[in-house]
């Protein structure tokens, strides 16, 4: 993750979203908001409550949790732009959990992936990683996840060091970069790219934002003149 961004325009519009976003419930909405899926998923699996996973249920459940993976990392990249921009400083509370919710859906794909395509079968799995490189891509950005979400609580923060542990988390941008590779890979050859141009654009520009931010960085020495 990037260093604390400075603070945004304190305006009477920003104050009242941050006293909405600092509320009690809002913290527990967010998190049930982010679960629904997950629930969703789940009730259709069990075949419960009349939901229905369509005429593949096994490639519905692989594929669901690989696109709220991917959501949800973006919109862990989103906080800081957003917080920086519009003054919402409050969106920072959301981020660990956002982050958080994107590596457990990640790990709902392996496993419904690893259980469902390859029934739970550890040299098929491997065999099927090394053979389909759009898999071995997801497969290090699942990897990469791991020492961020176990470094996510505080007494992991406070153990790195701020410093360390920032530049430990700035590995979700690689996170972020091979999840859209991996999509890419699997949508183009199915030659489906529409989807994915979504996903590829609002990766360009929360990364293009912080590029842009670092080159205007103040004290950042000028770039020297040809
Ligand atoms: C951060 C990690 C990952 C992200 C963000 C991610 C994301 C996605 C997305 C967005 C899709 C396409 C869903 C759709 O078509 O709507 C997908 C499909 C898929 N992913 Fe992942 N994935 C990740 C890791 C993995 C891992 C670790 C594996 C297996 C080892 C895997 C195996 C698959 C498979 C088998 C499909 C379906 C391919 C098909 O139906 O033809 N992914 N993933």
């Amino acid at each position: 993750m990037p260093p604390p961004a400075l603070p945004g325009p304190a305006t009477p519009e920003s104050l009242r979203v941050n006293r909405l976003l600092m509320h009690p419930a809002a913290k527990p909405v967010v998190g049930l908001l982010c679960a629904l899926p997950f629930l969703h998923l789940l009730l259709g699996a069990l075949q419960l409550g009349g939901v229905e996973l369509g005429a593949n249920p096994a490639e519905t459940l692989i594929r669901s949790t690989g696109d709220w993976t991917l959501r949800l990392l973006l919109a862990t990249l989103a906080i800081t732009p957003l917080r920086v921009i519009t003054g919402w400083s409050a969106l920072a509370r959301y981020r660990r959990m956002l982050g958080l919710f994107a590596f457990f859906y990640g790990s709902w794909h392996f496993l419904a992936f690893a259980w469902l395509d390859m029934g739970l079968d550890l040299q098929a799995i491997l065999k099927d990683i090394a053979k389909r490189p759009f898999i071995l891509v997801g497969s290090a950005a699942l990897l990469l996840m791991l020492p961020l979400a176990l470094t996510s609580f505080n007494a992991a923060i406070r153990r790195l060091g701020a410093r360390r542990w920032q530049q430990l988390h700035r590995l979700v941008y690689a996170v972020a970069l091979l999840g859209v590779l991996h999509f890419f890979w699997m949508r183009t050859a199915k030659n489906l790219l529409g989807e994915v141009a979504v996903y590829v654009v609002v990766l360009a520009v929360l990364l293009g934002w912080r590029v842009w931010r670092w080159r205007h960085k103040p004290g950042r020495p000028e770039a020297p003149r040809p």
